[in-house]
């Protein structure tokens, strides 16, 4: 298999859907390692593993530590750092952490949150060698902001300021676009109306690719499970019948046997 690179990606526009997990340790990243194009060090790791119930107290220092740890894990996918809430507030201040994510990790593209009112960061960071992807509709780091999560571009005029986001972002140097929470309708407009890549959660089966937070996905967040959110294995069940297996056997003293002793 092949190191995947932001240019990879661009090119599969229009040939094949691009697969997307997130990663935060090395562990899960050596064993998505080769099966997926990209993998993003989400700052979702403040809620899935730090039991926050946002995503704002995500701090830069945190962020990195688990973006070293999916470096050493993954070889061959793109890895997307998410940058954390509060760090992207200006454009010199975007570009200080982003300068610091490309010289402390192994990571080749980040993520901020924002439509065009963000345009100005993202130009800033692409025109200082830094490879972005916008994160529109659903913003998560917006949540305390707008009072909730709700599905974006429901009415023609939020389809419109979607596009337009879109497109400035587009504009601005964004080499792939992140679609969150929004109408599978107007997910499949922005992708025909741009010529970077879309990666989409929760915006249907019309854009360019798909991203999913793997402990959703797997079934080992179990607090809740948007709509969106396919299971693809019953982990938290798998792991508490091997868990109560184990007890079972310690407290009977089946385990260990011969063959684990010496
Ligand atoms: O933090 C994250 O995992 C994300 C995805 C939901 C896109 O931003
Ligand atoms: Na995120």
């Amino acid at each position: 298999d092949k190191k995947v690179t932001v240019r990879t990606v661009q090119k599969l526009k229009g040939v094949e859907p691009v697969t997307m997990i997130t990663a935060y340790d090395a562990l899960f990243a050596g064993i998505f390692d080769g099966e997926v194009e990209m993998i993003l060090v989400g700052d979702s790791l403040n809620m899935s593993f730090f039991a926050e119930p946002d995503t704002l107290s995500a701090t830069m220092d945190q962020m990195i530590y688990h973006t070293k740890a999916v470096c050493k894990g993954a070889r061959l996918p793109l890895i997307v750092f998410d940058m954390p809430f509060g760090s992207y507030t200006t454009p010199e201040q975007a570009l200080e952490n982003a300068v610091r994510v490309y010289q402390e990790t192994c990571a080749e593209a980040v993520k901020i949150e924002g439509g065009r009112e963000k345009a100005h960061i993202v130009k800033k960071l692409t025109e200082n060698g830094i490879a972005v992807i916008a994160h529109i509709g659903l913003k998560p780091q917006s949540v305390r902001a707008e009072g909730g999560y709700r599905v974006q571009g429901r009415s023609e005029e939020e389809a419109m300021e979607l596009m337009e986001d879109a497109l400035a972002l587009q504009e601005a140097g964004a080499f792939a676009l992140l679609l969150e929470g929004m109408t599978s309708d107007v997910a499949r407009r922005i992708t025909e109306a741009v010529e970077i890549p879309t990666i989409g959660i929760g915006a249907g089966n019309g854009t360019d690719g798909q991203v999913l937070v793997w402990s959703d996905m797997f079934g080992f967040f179990e607090a809740f499970k948007p709509k969106f959110v396919k299971r693809y294995l019953e982990g938290a069940e798998l792991i508490r019948q091997g868990l109560r297996q184990y007890r079972e056997e310690v407290k009977s003293r089946a385990f260990p046997d011969d063959e684990h002793s010496y």
